[in-house]
């Protein structure tokens, strides 16, 4: 599957986001080494905070079918994550990441470039 497929996943998804708050509607689209997509969007609540953002609701997808970090093979996002889902990028070892930057262009990355040096979990 194509950046630009899994982007079209992305954007359908957005078209269903929760966002009467913010009016901003964010979709992501994950791409499992077993070919499954997993797509979600951003989930506002009243108590801002608590509002999901898109990424995490398709990672949230994949991980209650089962799938666990290292089964995820991309991910696309129609816009670029914010620093939370950077973290869970990293987490889910993703190998690339695309989204949509502002000006409509595509940007691919592995998560370390989005995460440089970012804390994890001690070894042993
Ligand atoms: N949002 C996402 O869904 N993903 C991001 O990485 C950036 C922000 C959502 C959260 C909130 O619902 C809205 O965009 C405005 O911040």
């Amino acid at each position: 599957m194509t950046p630009e497929e899994l982007l079209a996943r992305a954007d359908e998804a957005a078209a269903n986001a929760y966002a009467p708050y913010s009016d901003y509607h964010v979709g992501a689209a994950v791409l499992a080494r077993d070919g499954r997509v997993f797509a979600g969007a951003n989930v506002e609540n009243a108590a801002y905070p608590l509002g999901i953002c898109a990424e995490r609701s398709a990672i949230a997808m994949a991980a209650s079918e089962g799938l666990r970090p290292g089964d995820v093979e991309a991910i696309a996002i129609t816009a670029s994550p914010c620093g939370g889902c950077r973290q869970w990028l990293h987490e889910w070892r993703f190998e690339r990441v695309h989204f949509r930057r502002g000006d409509g262009t595509v940007a691919t990355y592995a998560p370390e470039g989005l995460l440089p040096e970012t804390w994890d979990l001690p070894e042993g």
